[in-house]
């Protein structure tokens, strides 16, 4: 493409989906910026729309039908005058029936080609029809990533693991994201800090299994999470680290350890548990028993007394029984989370679990009731408990009100402050004075007060 043909050109981006999914739309647009694109807020006015879609549950793929509903509208009244791009797991498990349930979709990507969107782009412009591009490329997607990224901001993401071979009976990401991979350290590293050179104060780790990591290091070895983390602590002007998402049965004694070695590292960690009954683990595949994630979290506060957990659960996984989810409230109840995310078992097609015979809808929204009450009982709990105490907070920009700004928590927690200027990207103490449901509010503190 020579320079003329580089018109300016307005893209929309859709993000369904996880984090990493958040980290992938971020890139395609970086991808697509040196080709004209700009990015807009609405599709009204947009060339290009991306719907970057999630498959974890039935819910989430539904979304992506009704949505596209909407855009083929839009389509038509714009004459046709729309790529429409799918991206995403959706995409990579239901590329065939996107394009014979949505035939006006231009282009369906897998996650594994982003890279290769200029050229899909061009072949969709020539061609009648859908183009598609589901593959597992041979070549590692961490290979083509861009180094144009655009700055996050003071809280960034940066994906450094994709894909996943657990195999958890009801999970379809195995197959949406293909084997484990793991991204350089050095390439890791390099966006780091570039990222902290944008302005970035803390960097999440993301992989559907970040605690498997083990990539290449620079010097030939294999890294695990915690050298990786150890290295990432040494960027000046980076203060906080955190990983996201961790199977229990990778968190060796190394990341643990990290937790009371790595100063950098905050005391929160999401830890997905999914049941609390060793038949349903067994039969989930997680391939540990409630035991081993009950002594994980022991020698996780061992070594960061103030480490807060945060997890997932399922209710009404195949073969679930009252008892089964009795055990699942017992290690809620006798852990003790800060914040928790539980969904009712949602079949997959393709998984395992699906062909099982399944438990009646009322008996899960029974038991989902019923965990999600404890659970927002534990996090009203964990929130109210800081209230009087001074901690530190990193300030991440205007509040919702004009007066107030935004900060977060060591623990994730969204902190309003009354403040006349943004002091986005410092980090100060300030004193916890009320708490919600989902946030604090603190008044800062002077340095007197703080000496005091
Ligand atoms: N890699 C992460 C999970 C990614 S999916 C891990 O292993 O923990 C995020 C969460 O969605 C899962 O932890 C699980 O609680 C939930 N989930 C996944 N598949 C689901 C399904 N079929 N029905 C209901 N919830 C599901
Ligand atoms: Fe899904 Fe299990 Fe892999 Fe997590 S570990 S992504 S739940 S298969
Ligand atoms: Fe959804 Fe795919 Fe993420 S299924 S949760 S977008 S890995």
């Amino acid at each position: 493409m020579n320079a003329t043909d580089r018109k300016l050109r307005k893209l929309h981006v859709v993000t369904h989906g996880c984090q990493m999914n958040v980290y992938d739309s971020a890139r395609m647009a970086d991808i697509l910026r040196p080709l004209g694109y700009t990015t807009v807020d609405s599709p009204d006015d947009a060339d290009m729309v991306i719907m970057n879609t999630c498959h974890i549950r039935e819910r989430a793929e539904e979304k992506v039908f009704s949505n596209l509903g909407r855009l083929r509208v839009l389509k038509e009244e714009k004459g046709g005058e729309m790529m429409i791009a799918v991206t995403g797991c959706v995409a990579q498990a239901e590329g065939e029936l996107i394009t014979r349930r949505a035939p006006f979709v231009d282009l369906v990507v897998g996650p594994q080609a982003y890279h290769r969107l200029p050229e899909l782009i061009a072949q969709a412009h020539r061609k009648q029809g859908a183009v598609i591009d589901t593959e597992f490329p041979a070549e590692q997607k961490f290979d083509h990533l861009p180094d144009n990224a655009a700055p996050q901001g003071v809280v960034s993401f940066l994906s450094i693991q994709e894909g996943c071979d657990k195999f958890c009976s009801f999970c379809v990401v195995p197959y949406t994201r293909g084997a484990e991979a793991s991204r350089p350290a050095a390439s890791v590293l390099a966006e780091a800090r570039r990222m902290v050179a944008g302005g970035a104060r803390e960097i999440a780790l993301l992989g559907q299994n970040v605690n498997a990591y083990h990539g290449e290091g620079p010097d030939g070895k294999t890294w695990g999470l915690a050298r990786l983390l150890a290295e990432m602590a040494e960027i000046e002007g980076l203060e906080r680290l955190r990983y996201t998402t961790s199977h229990p049965n990778d968190m060796d004694d190394a990341l643990i350890l990290a937790h009371r070695d790595n100063a950098k590292l905050m005391p929160f960690l999401h830890l997905p548990v999914q049941s609390g009954s060793d038949k349903i683990l067994a039969a989930m595949n997680r391939k540990h028993k409630a035991e081993a994630f009950r002594r994980i979290v022991g020698k996780l506060r061992e070594a960061r007394p103030d480490l807060a957990l945060s997890s997932d659960f399922i209710v009404g996984h195949p073969g679930e029984t009252d008892a089964d989810f009795a055990a699942t409230m017992d290690l809620v109840r006798e852990t003790g989370f800060a914040l928790a995310y539980s969904f009712k078992y949602s079949p997959r097609p393709g998984t395992p679990a699906a062909a099982l015979p399944q438990i009646a809808e009322d008996i899960k929204d029974a038991r989902l009731y019923e965990l999600q009450a404890e659970l927002r009982r534990q996090q009203n709990a964990f929130n109210a408990a800081l209230v009087g105490q001074t901690t530190p907070v990193l300030f991440t920009g205007a509040g919702r009100h004009p007066g107030q700004i935004a900060a977060r928590s060591l623990w994730l927690q969204p902190v309003v402050v009354e403040h006349p200027t943004a002091l986005t990207g410092e980090i100060h103490q300030v004193k916890i004075t009320h708490s919600n449901p989902n946030s604090l509010l603190a008044t800062l503190l002077s340095k007197e007060q703080i000496a005091a």
